[in-house]
């Protein structure tokens, strides 16, 4: 029997207890462990970026309960917001209720463009480079033997033309590659490059720009799940009307971009904090996926959410998720290497089977709480602790003054230091 990502009361204990636990569940070296807490050394940072001169620390936090495709997942999310790694943990342990997430990837594939202008008919020119697909295939493929032997590399060559454009018609060759384990921006530009010269002969156009398009609509992630009505019941509100409303607030994200966006920025709270964690491009993975968002002409919720005949919640999430195990950040950064280890992952695809569950899991989060309590109460309480820290409360002082000003709905500093001196007086 493996372990289990249900870890009731994991947020109750100390930092460092927290850490042996997931140390203990993913068999860390101490070395692993060690780069939990330090990070980033000077002379790692200066072999990734110029100039360097430092890192930068944001908090590492696990979020637990999660239950991917049947298998228990410890979650390590790198994120600056409170709130958001107790959410997926608190959504995760909702939809483990009812089996926990189903995801599903397609095939690793990118796509790499090449730009071709000066073409007297463009038309004729895409005639020309499809004719000679496999010629360009098969030099892409010796261009990278390495990912060749890993069954990747150029599986097709399309070709768009436009028409109109600000600099008159053009012609776009996409390489369609596959990339394995890897994120696989490099190879693709490499593949781009190599071919430009190819296309400029077949063509008789001048190339311009040679590189992969961040609309990774070849290489989605998935992910379903179905909360049981019974797992909403709140003190005021039964999980029948819970769902309903959940569902009503999907509804204003698949219709309103103002919504939209929100909604999709809840979503990438949980994506973007386990793609850092991991090492990834987030940048490349917001980008996917709010192009994505807006594939059919109108921006909207990348996820949807409806009511089963049973009347239980069902969710689902869809997007291009572009992420690696191998090459990048994801080598030579050591918490990213340890943090793969946490989840257990070795190939691209199972990473983002997680991470697709993880958006699905925070906008779950995020939609429940705007559909009841409103997403304040949850935010006041940590909001209240930090304001009670630096207002002076030590120990059992910080959770005491917090809940006083939360109950008073007053959080601000000179009311922590009233409280806290009241407080004092008190204790005596
Ligand atoms: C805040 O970081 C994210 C939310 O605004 C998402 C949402 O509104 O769905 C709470």
């Amino acid at each position: 029997m493996g372990q289990s990502s249900r870890l009731s009361g994991f947020y109750n204990l100390s930092p460092q207890e927290r850490k042996q636990i997931v140390v203990d569940w993913a068999a860390l070296t101490p070395e692993q462990a060690a780069v939990l807490e330090s990070g980033l050394a000077l002379a790692q940072a200066d072999k990734m970026v110029e100039n360097a001169i430092g890192s930068y620390a944001l908090p590492l936090g696990v979020a637990t309960n999660f239950l991917v495709n049947g298998a228990d997942v410890l979650v390590p999310m790198v994120i600056e917001e409170p709130s958001v790694v107790a959410g997926a943990s608190f959504a995760a342990k909702l939809a483990r209720a009812g089996g926990g997430f189903h995801a599903e990837t397609t095939e690793s594939l990118m796509i790499g463009q090449i730009q071709v202008l000066e073409l007297t008919d463009p038309r004729e020119a895409a005639t020309q480079v499809t004719a000679q697909k496999q010629r360009l295939i098969d030099l892409a493929n010796r261009v990278d033997p390495v990912i060749v032997s890993l069954h990747g590399g150029a599986r097709d060559i399309e070709t768009y033309v436009y028409t109109e454009s600000p600099v008159g018609p053009m012609l776009v060759v996409h390489v369609i590659y596959d990339c394995r384990d890897a994120m696989g921006a490099n190879m693709v530009n490499t593949a781009c490059e190599a071919l430009a010269p190819v296309v400029e002969e077949i063509t008789g156009g001048r190339v311009n720009l040679r590189i992969l398009s961040n609309l990774a609509d070849r290489r989605l992630a998935s992910s379903r799940c179905v909360v049981p009505a019974s797992a909403l019941d709140t003190a005021e509100l039964s999980g029948a009307l819970v769902a309903a409303r959940i569902v009503e607030a999907y509804a204003l994200a698949a219709v309103d971009p103002y919504r939209a966006a929100t909604h999709n920025k809840g979503i990438m709270n949980g994506i973007d904090a386990v793609v850092v964690a991991s090492g990834n491009d987030w940048r490349a993975i917001e980008a996917g996926a709010h192009t994505y968002a807006a594939r059919d002409g109108q921006y909207r919720s990348l996820s949807e959410w409806s009511l089963t005949p049973a009347g239980d919640l069902l969710g689902s999430l869809e997007l291009p998720l572009a992420v690696g195990t191998v090459g990048g950040a994801t080598r030579v950064h050591p918490t990213a290497r340890a943090a793969l280890q946490i989840m257990g992952v070795t190939k691209a695809r199972d990473l983002a089977e997680i991470i697709v569950s993880v958006g699905l899991a925070q906008n779950l989060a995020a939609i429940r709480a705007l559909a009841t309590e409103g997403i304040q109460k949850g935010h006041m309480a940590l909001h209240a602790r930090q304001v009670a820290i630096a207002a002076g409360a030590v120990g059992d002082e910080v959770d005491r003054v917090a809940a006083a000003m939360v109950s008073e709905r007053v959080v601000r500093g000179d009311r922590a230091v009233e409280l806290l001196a009241q407080m004092r007086r008190t204790d005596g």
